[in-house]
């Protein structure tokens, strides 16, 4: 009783109350996680090229793409909702009156769960650019079941077909943009530490042709954008051109909107405090984007705008292989 008395004067309370504010701000602080260094966002990237697939507002993808081209970057949002996305382009226009250095903002439809669609749109690009500096395979899927439009699961078309395909027809372009201009390119693909729960991986066309209801086909998929990266860097060893994978956090996006209720319930509650925000969580890609290849490793997997370590089964050479041929089997009638 007498100690509840003594905590209950002025002092005592205002101590408390400082405390208890100090403790919520630098907990949020060190959630929200680390932020790309001022002084690479305070490069100029005018007349260089970067596309980003799934650029929608309230995502680390759109996050990314005003970072750049606040930057100066002419940067392309690949959407699947042109018009959404123009308004939203056009928002990002208007918030950047003031912004002394800014570039170029162009909205081009893909459908990610139809590699005729990723056809079209990758034949479109080339037919619009001649350089292209920074890709960023950005868009995902999670907690959705079903098959894309060429009967394949939907998780390993959207999070990485899709940007295989984009890749097939894109690598070209990047080599002739670093070898013209000599300078450093970058493929980023946006995985998650979700890759380390692949347990079962399906790696024939009969298995990969089908619905996956467990929760190990969003794992497979961001296991794939690991071992893609990894295939990539070796083929691309020689070369100006550096490519990275990334956890971006657990960040408060659209991307949790398929999971099932009761998930999204436990969610929301977690997410105003625990999460990071889009902005801080687009960090890591758009630290990956701007930081010179020597300072960075190619192949390598980073979390928290550091590398981090991935797991032990994405660095299995044969398992990239693997990847790599039934990629190619199943993108060959659209290339
Ligand atoms: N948020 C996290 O905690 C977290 C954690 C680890 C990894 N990631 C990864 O981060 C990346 C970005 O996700 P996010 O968190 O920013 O989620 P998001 O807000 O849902 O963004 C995903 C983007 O992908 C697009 N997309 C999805 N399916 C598509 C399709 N079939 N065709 C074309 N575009 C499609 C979405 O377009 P619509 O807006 O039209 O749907 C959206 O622009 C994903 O690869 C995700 O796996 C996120």
């Amino acid at each position: 009783m007498a100690l509840l008395q003594s905590l209950s004067t002025p002092p005592v309370l205002l101590s408390l109350g400082v405390v208890g504010a100090s403790a919520v701000y630098w907990g949020r602080k060190f959630f929200l996680g680390t932020y790309c260094p001022d002084h690479l966002k305070q490069g100029n990237l005018k007349g260089q090229v970067v596309l980003v697939t799934g650029a929608s507002k309230g995502g680390i993808g759109y996050e990314t793409v005003k970072a750049l081209y606040l930057m100066g970057a002419t940067v392309v949002m690949a959407v699947r909702d042109v018009s959404r996305s123009e308004k939203e382009k056009k928002e990002l226009e208007i918030e950047s009156e003031s912004s002394t250095v800014k570039g170029q903002l162009i909205v081009m439809k893909v459908e990610l769960d139809d590699l005729e669609s990723v056809r079209e749109f990758s034949k479109e690009f080339l037919s619009k650019f001649d350089r292209l500096d920074i890709l960023v395979n950005n868009a995902g899927i999670g907690g959705m079941t079903g098959i894309s439009k060429q009967g394949i699961e939907i998780a390993f078309s959207v999070n990485h077909l899709s940007h295989f395909l984009i890749v097939h027809y894109l690598r070209q372009l990047i080599i002739d943009t670093s070898i013209k201009y000599s300078k450093e390119c970058k493929i980023i693909n946006v995985s998650s530490m979700a890759h380390a729960y692949a347990k079962s991986l399906k790696f024939t066309k009969d298995e990969i042709s089908m619905s996956d209801t467990s929760v190990n086909a969003y794992g497979q998929s961001k296991l794939c954008n690991v071992l893609f990266t990894k295939s990539l860097a070796r083929q691309l060893e020689n070369t100006k051109i550096g490519c990275y994978c990334l956890h971006p956090g657990a960040v408060n996006t659209n991307v949790f909107r398929h999971l099932p209720y009761y998930v999204s319930l436990v969610l929301n509650g977690l997410k105003w405090y625990f999460f990071k925000t889009p902005e801080s969580g687009a960090q890591t890609q758009i630290y990956l984007a701007l930081e010179k290849m020597e300072k960075l490793s190619s192949g390598s997997y980073y979390d928290d705008c550091k590398k981090a370590n991935e797991y032990e089964l994405s660095k299995s050479v044969e398992l990239q292989d693997q990847l790599w041929n039934l990629s190619e089997e199943l993108i060959k009638d659209f290339i």
